[in-house]
């Protein structure tokens, strides 16, 4: 934790393996990014929050420069392992606090982030200050964790348990109007994921999604009781990998005018 924030250290050795698209993803992504925040081949973007550069590899080939934050120098290590040629600088620094002066991006990026800033209204103060005038937010997230039912029931039994320093998930779409940033579009890519349930228990067990980072073992092992008698219930077979329609959102703001 920093400042409150969550950051990544420990989840840079998996990250890719546990959050990355299913091939051919990222590129549909990447263009569904590119399209709603309008980039252009003459943009300098920035990412708060930039990880391993999941989203940020594939979409910097549609603008000059794509710089990027981040508070885990462990991520930005990976991303920089990863990089081919692409222009992506990612820089050590709180998106609460930018190193960046005034109007300085035509486009500020921001995906699955404002769930682990407590002072998430600080980062949007940011994102607004090194917009230059008619620059856009573009706010992302994949939807999977909602869709699928074996997560309702995660979600279900350990509520009280797991812990979002910042913007709840059903919350995410309220904050930016609420902080007064105005919605100018948005846009979604479809995609399928296969995933066995015995892979999701294994995850949840190893601790490799952030909200469980902090919850007790016991709330933990009462997480994994209620999936799986949820599934003996209903005759899942944990090999059997299930097929989870999702998408990737993503929404633009312009700054409170
Ligand atoms: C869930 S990952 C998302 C990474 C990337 N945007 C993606 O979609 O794959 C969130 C990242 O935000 C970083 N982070 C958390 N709080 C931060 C803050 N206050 N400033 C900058 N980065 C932060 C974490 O270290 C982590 O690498």
């Amino acid at each position: 934790m920093d400042g409150g924030s969550v950051v990544f250290d420990r989840a840079a050795g998996y990250y890719d393996q546990t959050r990355g698209f299913p091939p051919g993803v990222a590129l549909g992504v990447a263009e569904t990014v590119a399209r709603a925040a309008r980039l252009k081949p003459t943009d300098r973007v920035l990412e708060i929050g930039i990880g391993t550069g999941r989203v940020a590899l594939p979409l910097a080939p549609y603008v000059r420069a794509y710089y990027g934050v981040d508070l885990a120098q462990p991520m930005i290590d990976r991303l920089v392992e990863k990089r081919d040629g692409e222009r992506v600088y990612p820089l050590l620094a709180d998106a609460t606090r930018l190193p960046f002066a005034d109007a300085a991006f035509d486009a500020v990026i921001a995906v699955h982030i404002f769930h682990l800033i407590p002072a998430y209204a600080e980062a949007f103060a940011e994102a607004a200050r090194v917009l230059k005038p008619g620059g856009v937010l573009a706010h992302g997230w994949n939807t999977r964790h909602t869709e699928d039912v074996l997560n309702q029931v995660w979600n279900t039994a350990t509520q009280s348990a797991g812990t979002t320093p910042g913007i709840p998930f059903e919350e995410r779409q309220k904050m930016l109007p609420a902080h007064g940033w105005r919605l100018q579009g948005e846009d979604h890519h479809p995609y399928r994921l296969e995933r066995a349930p015995a892979r999701f228990l294994e995850d949840l067990r190893g601790r490799v999604y952030s909200h469980c980072w902090s919850m007790s073992e016991e709330d933990l092992q009462s997480g994994l009781t209620a999936v799986q008698a949820y599934m003996a219930e209903h005759g899942i077979d944990p090999d059997q990998p299930r097929v989870i329609d999702t998408e990737f959102r993503v929404q633009t703001f312009q700054p409170p005018g």
